[in-house]
């Protein structure tokens, strides 16, 4: 069995019981700008999950793609991706506890065939914001799960919520014991030992989480679920790692071939960074200084630096990439459209980071003049640092070119500036969670409606042809990306803004209606990423002057969304403008 043996598994067994196989959303958000990227299959449901009819029922099933970046430093050892594959499982407001649970134990000892014994699995002890889950934990029981093999944990293990706010709930996770000897008496599955490691979570999401802290009950009692395909796949073939999976192995064999001096940790880091970087480029991210783009620059500088340390040619570059696509788009077919863009924007970004690493080699020198000249024989951890983040010079790096000249390096100074770092970016991507659609604010809404504004505004002004690119929404402002040959003139800006403004004193009604995608093509609505949506779509309409495929949500008349003005208008990459425009309420 392999990883798509798996997938489809999964999705016909869900099939079989009712649910309708949607398609993965794109890595990048669509109607979410303000998460960096999708990591978890729940995410682009999170309006279903609060009550909005779905337009494929009740009972849906899918393999999302994901990328989470809060270990992207952990990337290396033997079990942390950046990119995975999720397959889900979701009710929204039909089954519950009982169903969920006996199509989990089925799914995995009938269809993948694992046997009990080798299952454990945790259910939420309880505390003062929701009860002790004896109900998961007997359904457990009923359908064959030794007693001894049940554990009750608290928040901390058996609590799911996307971020700080949103819809939550008790999980339960189903473990598979790799049959390691247990590391202590108290061995159990939420020890990191590794003899335990969690294949699947099942989350009874009843529960919003508001802003206070305070629980409130959902509209709906929902179920969503999450098994990691790579880590299933793994343990199905009684691998180690995920390296040692189908999914990896023809790179990483390559790079033991042409590696002049091999390292297993940086095999895996090109491997696992290359892999994320084709994905995420082929969903529409490109590399830039800010957000998801600096997520994604950091992903190939990375790779490049370990491609040198393993000693291999960057030449070898675009081989690499043409072979780890011929691995990929068996499960990704989309790639094999995607692939000249894909290599060229890779491409590009490794020759702006050689030019990078040679400014920071000038920039090692000025240093070390300037600390000979101070007569000191250390270079201290704000220059080590700095070099590190400004020129992504690695402090291995300017440790060995120190030495090699008799100087020393503050190294733990290094480490501390580092971990300040560390923690800054993490609180980022935590801020950029929580503002994700989990937390629906009326500022959010309107901004997302004003976006579909200003699509047809451009349009108009600057041509049939100008499609949206992105998008980006904070409460405090939005952020479009188009399609557009030519730095705006101030001429075209008033046009556009003006044609905004009469929109939204016209008053106009946002309405919502579920067709057919075929025929909401017909009818010339706007879309990003066609392909992405299922049969039925929601398309939104804004009067008669706009049209767009959209999960919403949006106001209900654009007389909400108070003045329009553009802030400003600038490149965002080659061919692509962006504008920057706030709504000032009145
Ligand atoms: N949302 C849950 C998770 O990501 C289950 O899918 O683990």
């Amino acid at each position: 069995m392999n990883a798509i043996d798996i997938r489809n598994k999964y999705l016909k067994f869900f099939e079989k019981h009712g649910h309708v196989i949607i398609p993965s959303a794109p890595l990048i958000p669509e109607n979410d700008p303000s998460v960096l990227f999708t990591t978890a299959g729940m995410q682009p449901l999170v309006p279903y999950l609060l009550g909005q009819k779905h337009p494929e029922g009740k009972r849906l099933t899918d393999y999302q793609k994901c990328v989470r970046t809060v270990d992207i430093d952990e990337v290396g050892d033997n079990r942390h991706l950046t990119y995975f594959e999720m397959l889900g499982n979701w009710s929204l407001g039909d089954y519950f506890k009982e169903e969920s649970i006996q199509m989990s134990f089925d799914f995995l000892t009938k269809e993948l065939g694992i046997t009990v014994e080798k299952l454990s699995v945790t259910v939420f002890a309880g505390d003062e914001d929701a009860p002790r889950d004896e109900e998961s934990a007997s359904i457990w029981k009923k359908v064959g799960m030794p007693e001894d093999h049940i554990y009750y944990f608290g928040k901390e293990d058996n609590w799911w919520i996307a971020g700080e706010v949103g819809p939550c709930g008790p999980d339960t996770e189903m473990f598979y014991d790799t049959g390691k000897e247990p590391c202590s008496e108290h061995c159990n599955p939420s020890c990191s030992c590794g003899k335990y490691v969690e294949i699947w979570n099942n989350v009874f999401m009843e529960y919003y989480k508001e802003k206070d802290g305070t629980y409130s009950k959902l509209k709906q009692r929902n179920v969503d679920t999450g098994l990691g395909l790579e880590r299933m796949n793994m343990l199905l073939q009684g691998k180690e790692t995920p390296y040692d999976t189908e999914i990896f192995l023809p790179v990483m064999e390559k790079l033991q071939e042409l590696a002049t001096n091999d390292n297993l940790q940086s095999r895996r880091i090109v491997a696992e960074h290359l892999r994320s970087s084709i994905m995420i480029i082929s969903d529409g991210g490109r590399p830039s200084n800010v957000d998801r783009g600096y997520v994604l620059r950091r992903l190939i500088r990375r790779m490049t630096r370990h491609l040198n340390k393993l000693g291999i040619s960057l030449d070898e570059l675009g081989n690499l990439i043409e072979l780890n696509i011929n691995v990929l788009n068996k499960m990704y077919p989309e790639l094999n459209k995607n692939k000249e863009t894909i290599k060229q924007v890779i491409l590009e970004e490794k020759d702006k980071f050689i030019k990078t690493l040679s400014h920071g080699e000038k920039e090692f020198e000025k240093a070390l003049l300037r600390i000979k000249n101070e007569n000191k024989d250390k270079l201290d951890g704000q220059t080590v640092f700095k070099l590190y983040d400004t020129y992504g010079f690695p402090p291995e790096v300017t440790k060995d070119l120190a030495i090699e000249q008799g100087y020393k390096i503050d190294m733990d100074g290094f480490e501390k500036l580092y971990k300040e770092h560390q923690e800054k970016s993490r609180m980022g991507s935590e801020q950029k969670f929580k503002g994700g659609l989990a937390d629906q604010t009326p500022e959010t809404i309107s901004y997302h409606t004003a976006t579909h504004l200003l699509n047809a505004a451009l349009k108009v002004v600057i041509g049939p042809d100008v499609h949206q690119q992105g998008s980006n929404i904070t409460k405090e402002r939005m952020r479009f990306d188009f399609n557009c040959d030519h730095k705006l003139t101030d001429e075209e800006k008033e046009k556009i803004e003006k044609l905004v403004n009469e929109w939204i004193k016209e008053a106009l009604p946002v309405t919502a209606e579920e067709m057919k995608k075929e025929d909401a093509i017909k009818s010339g609505a706007e879309c990003m990423f066609i392909e992405k949506y299922p049969d039925i779509v929601t398309v939104y309409k804004i009067g008669e002057v706009s049209k767009e495929l959209c999960g919403g949500p949006h106001v209900k008349n654009t007389s909400e969304l108070g003045v329009f003005k553009i802030k400003k208008e600038e490149a965002s990459s080659a061919g692509i403008r962006r504008i920057k425009a706030v709504l000032i309420k009145e």
